[in-house]
């Protein structure tokens, strides 16, 4: 029984934190492909190329259930993915529908057709490759009316928390927010489009200031997947035994991932 969680480095820690404490009880297998990162300035066929690969690697892991915990390999890859790559009796789901469907006020998975909201004016912050995609967009076409989406291309955010240098990626979150803000002055929500944004969610919400509702994804993917493991119990897959996999240096990773989750994780290569 495991449930696969893949991000391209160590962003995507922050949904594997969420999902590991909202689902005590299922064993979880992280993989990050760090000596692929960031994704984010990649094209869209190479995302695919990388995300593929490191999915199977999780199937073969024991997992019957992959979440992409990556926005970019969301945006770029998981469409094409599920339309014609995923095996016979495999799932794999990505972070985008659980944000929209809190932003939209909707129960998850209510498909029912596109209506006003609240929010009016949307500040998405996430990666190039993410908002070129504009997967963002059109998910929320499907649900919402009358809402204006300026999105900002965070370049470099994800390069500096790689390299843990917090101050760097500081100073970066600040000059992205005041180049979103040039175009829509005043956005009433915005979104942390990129696994690795949590991690600097204190320094977002301090530049937006208080009026701005700030969507984070890692507690709404974790109730997102809480409620689809109830309806479908059996994508639990075989695998037994939790664990985190990269493709980057091992005790590199595991030190940087310690220092983020305040906790000892140790990576073993993938
Ligand atoms: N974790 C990815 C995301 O959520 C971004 C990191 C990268 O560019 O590799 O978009």
């Amino acid at each position: 029984m495991a449930v696969g969680i893949f991000d391209s480095g160590l962003g995507g820690l922050t949904v594997l934190d969420a999902v590991a404490k909202r689902l005590p009880d299922v064993p979880l297998v992280y993989l990050g492909d760090s000596a692929s990162a960031p994704y984010g300035v990649r094209t869209p066929d190479d995302i695919y190329d990388l995300t593929t690969k490191a999915t199977q690697r999780l199937f073969d892991a024991g997992c019957d259930l992959v979440i992409l915990a990556c926005n970019t390999a969301s945006a770029a890859a998981l469409r094409r993915m599920q339309e014609g790559w995923v095996p016979e009796g495999k799932r794999v789901l990505g972070v985008f529908v659980p944000l929209i469907e809190a932003l939209t006020e909707r129960q998850w998975g209510d498909n029912s057709p596109p209506r006003e909201v609240n929010a009016k004016h949307v500040a998405l912050f996430a990666t190039p490759a993410t908002v070129s995609s504009r997967a963002f967009q059109r998910e929320l076409a499907f649900r919402a009316i009358g809402v204006d989406v300026e999105a900002q291309a965070c370049g470099g955010v994800v390069d500096a928390i790689e390299d843990g240098d917090m101050i760097l990626a500081e100073a970066l979150v600040r000059s992205h927010v005041d180049a979103l803000q040039r175009k829509m002055p005043e956005p009433d929500a915005a979104i942390l489009g990129c696994t690795h944004y949590p991690l600097m969610e204190a320094q977002f919400q301090a530049a937006l200031g208080d009026k701005v509702k700030v969507f984070s994804q890692a507690n709404l993917v974790a109730e997102s997947l809480a409620d689809y493991l109830d309806r479908r119990p059996q994508m639990i897959g075989p695998g037994t035994v939790s664990g985190f996999l990269t493709t980057g240096d091992p005790d590199q990773v595991s030190s940087r991932a310690t220092q983020f989750l305040r906790r000892q994780i140790t990576f073993e290569a993938a």
